[in-house]
């Protein structure tokens, strides 16, 4: 097998064990992209998975698919992240078939590239809403049942690396995703007394078109040369993405709260430090480099 044909390590599922039977987890924008990515491993893990978001038509073609990859039925519900009612229904709904919801991923996403001064008020509300107001809905109101029925969940939060360095051209979704990182934090140490861990997982780029489409259209890729940013000279692979979520929400994570696990082969760092962009000097220069520095000394 040549490296082309061959599946690689990180590409293959990491647990060979049903580790989510019994367990119920809601993915929130699982219908496409990483949540489908998600959804997938978790049925095969065992998991009852419920993935709920705005078009129900996207979500029903994704059980459908999935229960051909995977002979597993998920349950799709129609849900905008931002109508609290709603995140209240699709909970019920849950508990209504499956008796419990053991696990919760924030996932649904809004996002798209523009300079800020180009944004109507609107644009800002609708992005900052879907992020930051449909992840505390849906942290609100499963925390609360949580606490009540005396459930010991866990929730994952997928924000990204820009939520702590911040980023042009996506202020809204930065802003977001602070909060969102901020609440992850906050709520881990709040609700740990109730058995409730929370966890966030950081992404660098994993082609989706959801995110494709929006963030990277030919102008912009051209210019940020996305791959050289990265150290390791790749995009993520999905599977390396799920892996990572099954481990977080798993008990083998039952110690790890209130963390953000970075997945982005150091494409953030890369970009953070004072020395990273000197790899284009040659070996002379190098060598012309030390004899200067060496004479100072
Ligand atoms: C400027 C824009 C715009 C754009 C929409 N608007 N697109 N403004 N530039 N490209 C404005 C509209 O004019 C309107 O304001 C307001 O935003 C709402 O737009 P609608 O089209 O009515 O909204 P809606 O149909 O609900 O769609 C929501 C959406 C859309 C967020 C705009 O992109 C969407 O459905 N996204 C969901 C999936 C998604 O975004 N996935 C990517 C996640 S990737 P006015 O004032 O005119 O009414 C991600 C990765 C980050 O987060 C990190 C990567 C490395
Ligand atoms: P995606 O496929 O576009 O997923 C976003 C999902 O959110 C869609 O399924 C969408 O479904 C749902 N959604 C949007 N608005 C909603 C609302 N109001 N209520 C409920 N659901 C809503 O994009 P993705 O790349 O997989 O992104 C998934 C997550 O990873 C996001 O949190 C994103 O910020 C994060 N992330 C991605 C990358 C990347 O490189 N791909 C990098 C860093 C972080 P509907 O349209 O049906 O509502």
């Amino acid at each position: 097998m040549n490296e082309k044909t061959m599946m690689l390590q990180y590409q293959k599922p990491m647990f060979e064990n049903k580790i989510f039977i019994d367990k119920t987890i809601i993915i929130t924008g699982g219908g496409t992209g990483l949540g489908r990515s998600m959804a997938k491993y978790f049925l095969t893990l065992g998991a009852n998975v419920v993935i709920a978001s705005r078009k129900l038509e996207v979500l029903e073609n994704t059980v459908n698919e999935l229960y051909q990859e995977t002979g597993v039925k998920a349950l799709a519900l129609a849900c905008d992240v931002r109508n609290y009612k709603e995140v209240e229904d699709v909970i019920h709904q849950t508990i209504a078939k499956y008796g419990a919801v053991d696990a919760l991923v924030n996932n649904a996403a809004g996002n798209f590239i523009s300079p800020t001064e180009r944004l109507s008020h609107k644009a800002i509300d609708i992005v900052v809403d879907i992020v930051l107001k449909g992840t505390y809905n849906f942290t609100l109101a499963l925390g609360k049942h949580w606490i009540d029925s005396k459930n010991k969940g866990c929730m994952l939060n997928i924000v990204t690396t820009y939520a702590w360095t911040g980023s042009s051209f996506v202020v809204p979704s930065s802003m977001a995703k602070a909060g969102v990182l901020a609440l992850t934090r906050s709520l881990a140490v709040e609700w740990a007394k109730y058995g409730i861990r929370i966890n966030a997982i950081a992404p660098g780029p994993f082609p989706t078109e959801g995110a494709w489409t929006r963030l990277f259209p030919e102008e912009v890729s051209s210019k940020l040369n996305l791959k050289e940013r990265i150290p390791l000279g790749r995009f993520g692979h999905h599977q390396e993405l799920a892996n990572l979520a099954a481990y977080l929400l798993s008990d083998f994570a039952a110690y790890v709260n209130g963390e953000v696990v970075t997945i982005d082969g150091g494409e953030w760092l890369n970009g953070a430090g004072e020395f990273n962009h000197l790899n284009e000097l040659s070996s002379e220069e190098w060598d012309n480099i030390e004899k200067k520095v060496r004479g100072k000394s």
